[in-house]
């Protein structure tokens, strides 16, 4: 235990350790996030129900979503994109690692009779003989992943999207970045038993990769049995590092707003969406 908990004090090198379908897909840590998707009130797993709504409105007037458009929705969670937009009558597709949230989404689908196909995978190897005209990722899931992990997702992008398709993604901003503190926090069932139903100490630790513009939330949980370490890893970007990575990697940014709500654009913005075509 001694040396498991000694890694929160040792920073790690950036992205080098990826945990993440543990936070999507464990049994007990999925069962709190489909309740935080759901609560139309609560941020961290989707954003406010409201917010949705009007994202959902703008995406289907921006990109002309109707009858017959073919849409791929990564990191789809319970279908609180993909559900409207099969509504408007796109044939969509939703991709999602997370068992308890694509059973949901499926639940949904079939209680509404709306026709989606849902697939359970890691996006990043995602492959299917389909064609979308438009690819989302939405909740700046990008920021989540390592420089390699984002080339293996824009390659992914690139092999399914229809001539003329276009990738909608959003991600954090330096203005984010400059409010992610470095932090050391800990307590019994920290996080009112988010990590586990057990009893268990846990450990926040907050580190800042000022050269990278990257943070890191790494928690450790502590039961009688076990520590597990569990690594949240989020890159911001300037709109000018965001474009300089899509173009190494076969896109062009086409349009740019400060969510993907539409809203314009301005360097203030927590967020930057982005609207790209491959080359
Ligand atoms: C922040 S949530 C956003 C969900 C949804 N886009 C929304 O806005 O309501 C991120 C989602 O991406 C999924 N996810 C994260 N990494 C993934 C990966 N490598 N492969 C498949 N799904 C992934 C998670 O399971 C989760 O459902």
């Amino acid at each position: 235990m001694f040396e498991e908990l000694r890694k929160l004090d040792v920073r790690p090198a950036p992205f080098s350790v990826y945990t993440a379908q543990q936070l999507w897909d464990d049994d007990h840590i999925s069962r709190q996030m489909l309740a935080m998707h759901l609560d139309p009130d609560v941020e961290p797993a989707s954003r406010r129900s409201a917010f949705i709504d009007t994202s959902v409105e703008w995406i289907v007037r921006h990109f002309d979503v109707g009858p017959g458009t073919r849409i791929a929705d990564f990191g789809c969670g319970p279908g609180l994109y993909t559900t409207p937009f099969a509504q408007r009558g796109a044939e969509v597709t939703g991709i999602d690692w997370s068992r308890r949230s694509i059973a949901h989404a499926r639940k949904t689908a079939e209680r509404s009779r709306l026709k989606i196909d849902y697939t359970l995978t890691n996006y990043l190897t995602y492959e299917s003989d389909k064609r979308f005209d438009l690819a989302t990722l939405i909740y700046c899931d990008y920021c989540a992943l390592s420089p390699t992990q984002r080339q293996h997702f824009l390659h992914v992008i690139r092999q399914h999207l229809a001539p003329g398709g276009r990738l909608l993604f959003d991600v954090f901003s330096q203005t984010a970045f400059a409010s992610h503190q470095e932090t050391a926090t800990f307590g019994l069932n920290f996080m009112n038993h988010f990590w586990s139903k057990y009893e268990y100490i846990g450990f926040q630790r907050t580190w800042r990769y000022e050269a990278e513009s990257v943070a890191l939330d790494l928690y450790a949980i502590v039961t009688e049995e076990q520590v597990r370490l569990i690594y949240n890893w989020l890159q911001y970007f300037s709109l000018e590092s965001i474009r300089s990575e899509l173009m190494e990697n076969g896109f062009t940014v086409v349009e740019q707003f400060a969510d993907v709500t539409g809203q314009d654009y301005t360097s203030e913005a927590t967020e930057i969406a982005i609207v790209a075509e491959a080359n």
